[in-house]
């Protein structure tokens, strides 16, 4: 039998079936203990099931048999993926099952951030309603702005989908290259990220983290979106200049933003971030519901599955492991 080491939390049912067919041993958390304790189970891995952890060389070169990683995450970031390619280790990820709740969480920071959501609702628990609001307490509208999505996948057209036919949005977008369908779908149209920033009543972010990607919007691309636009984060933190963001923030230069990602986290609770009124922080929620959870668990299972019993996995990130896998093996 192989040996599957989890460093996530599966429920029962998916325990059973991992069980039926591999030797399992669970991490249950990723604390000096857990690691340890990992450290520890990587010499006889064949396969690791888990997501929120950086697996940089160091652990896996403690892993002499591994044969497949499955990231329960759409988001690849945290992996080496030419080291894992060279070594023939398989990385698999979790797409799709997590589109629209992802694209939900978009359009709750582009709501909550709007119309002024958790800074009112904390405004009314601190016994501040003491008569009817005025415009000290008005937001802005959602229907009918412009929403500028910088990273056109699968995420993306959710959110294009939901702000074209659900707020009646004109859509702008940026990606590596146009997108016909997109265009008629949607009515949308391709900008340069420049123009997307300078024309966009909300700009959201939903580009992988990579090289390219990594501080794309810093001080001069905040610098060219509207003093009453609002920046919203589903992405990664580190996507965003964190620090020109604060500052953009905290001088007027822009309405607000809506944060489900940062350079850091968990966020410091000492963050200067969060001293804002104008800017809403979730804890990294995106795909964190319990129907998607669990969906995205099945399907990191299924990978692993797969590619432990010689199969294809449905969600292979990189291919040309496969190949390095059969020469090697
Ligand atoms: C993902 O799936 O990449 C989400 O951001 C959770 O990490």
């Amino acid at each position: 039998m192989k040996n599957i080491v989890l460093y996530k939390k599966l429920s029962a049912e998916l325990m059973t079936r991992l069980r039926q067919q591999a030797q399992v041993t669970c991490i249950d958390d990723l604390s000096a203990d857990g690691l340890a304790r990992l450290r520890d189970a990587l010499p006889t891995a064949h396969g690791l099931l888990g997501a929120s952890l950086r697996l940089d060389a160091g652990l896996l070169d403690l892993a002499p048999q591994l044969e497949a990683v499955s990231s329960v995450s759409v988001g690849i970031d945290n992996y080496d993926l030419d080291y894992l390619t060279r070594r023939g280790i398989l990385l698999t990820n979790t797409p799709d099952v997590l589109t629209e709740t992802t694209a939900d969480t978009g359009f709750a920071l582009i709501l909550a951030t709007a119309r002024r959501v958790t800074e009112l609702a904390a405004w009314v628990r601190a016994g501040q309603w003491r008569k009817s609001i005025g415009p000290a307490q008005f937001g802005s509208d959602v229907h009918g702005k412009t929403l500028g999505i910088v990273g056109m996948g699968r995420i993306g057209e959710a959110l294009a989908r939901r702000g074209h036919f659900g707020f009646g949005m004109p859509i702008l977008y940026h990606s590596h290259s146009p997108k016909p369908e997109v265009e008629q779908r949607y009515a949308a149209g391709y900008r340069s990220l420049e123009a997307l920033l300078e024309e966009s009543d909300f700009v959201c972010l939903t580009v992988p983290l990579t090289a390219a990607t990594e501080g794309l919007i810093g001080a001069r691309e905040l610098a060219r979106m509207r003093p009453e636009s609002i920046l919203i984060n589903i992405s990664r933190g580190k996507v965003v200049d964190e620090t020109a963001l604060l500052e953009a923030l905290q001088a007027g230069r822009l309405r607000g933003a809506g944060l489900d990602v940062f350079e850091r986290e968990p966020l410091p609770a000492d963050s200067p971030l969060l001293r804002l009124d104008n800017l809403v922080a979730t804890p990294h929620i995106g795909s964190a519901t319990h129907e998607t959870r669990e969906a995205m668990a099945r399907c990191a299972v299924d990978n692993l599955l797969a590619a432990l019993a010689g199969r294809r996995p449905a969600n292979l990130v990189n291919p040309a492991a496969l190949e390095v896998a059969q020469t090697t093996g």
